[in-house]
């Protein structure tokens, strides 16, 4: 009755740690992300979605790795103005060849997947991110369609040796983890950032809702967007 669902291919596991850039999540990840594993991170707007996948990607930048940002939501020129608020110079990354910046189509979901498949293999890109999947529901009215072509992106990404993030926007109020309802599951870790106003004050929050073969703390933790990017604070900081 049940169409058997296949299990995502992934290459043999590597449990080498991939450093988030974020030194206060990596902590609470024993260390980073796993090696060639794709995480969503999933949460209201505003909630430090790029902004956090602009620091994952600076931190493999700077340690020399290829990296690639897809963008469905904001142009290369605004992904780059963005990166250098933080003192993150992305300009001289795409100049020296490490760094890619493509803004896609949100119509062309199939199509996303076959080139990225291409340039990651041909590039031999280590990082990967994609900002934001959500989009891809703005042109593809058909939810099956959608379901499927995030579950053949993320196929994609994984039967390669790059680690990646996703992002996936959701309304303040919705009880979904992601837009379509199967990002999680396809995906090896969730983060959700939250963010909440009281009175003339807002507090950022993080929380890892799922990291496979982590141990990873269940908690929500503090999270600010400072000038230098992310900032995630141990617990303690809040009890004094
Ligand atoms: N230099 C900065 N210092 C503090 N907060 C900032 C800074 N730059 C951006 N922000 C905050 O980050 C938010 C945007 O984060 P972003 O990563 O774009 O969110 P999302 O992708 O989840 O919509 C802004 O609305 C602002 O609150
Ligand atoms: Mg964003």
């Amino acid at each position: 009755m049940f169409k058997h669902v296949p299990k995502l291919k992934s290459p043999l596991p590597d449990n080498s740690r991939v450093s988030t850039g974020v030194s206060g999540l990596d902590k609470i990840i024993q260390g980073g992300f796993l090696k060639g594993s794709c995480v969503l991170v999933t949460g209201g707007t505003g909630t430090g979605k790029t902004t956090l996948m602009l620091q994952f990607l600076n931190e493999g930048l700077k340690n020399g790795e290829k990296c690639i940002f897809i963008t469905l939501e904001e142009s290369a020129e605004d992904i780059k103005a963005d990166a250098l608020q933080f003192g993150w110079d992305f300009l001289k990354y795409e100049k020296n060849g490490q760094l890619r910046i493509e803004m896609y189509d949100p119509f062309e979901l199939t199509d996303v997947n076959l080139r990225l498949k291409d340039l990651i293999i041909t590039n031999n890109y280590k990082r990967v991110v994609i900002d934001s999947t959500s989009l891809f529901g703005m042109y593809i009215k058909d939810d099956y369609k959608i379901r499927k072509g995030l579950y053949s992106l993320v196929s994609t990404i994984k039967a390669t040796n790059c680690t990646a993030m996703i992002s996936s926007e959701i309304t303040e109020d919705s009880k979904l983890l992601s837009r379509y309802g199967i990002e999680e599951f396809v995906t090896d870790g969730v983060i959700v950032l939250y963010f909440m106003g009281i009175g003339s004050q807002g507090f950022g929050s993080v929380q890892v809702r799922k990291m496979r073969r982590t141990n990873h703390a269940k908690a929500v933790y503090p999270m600010e967007i400072t000038d230098n990017g992310i900032v995630v604070s141990e617990l303690e900081k809040f009890k004094a």
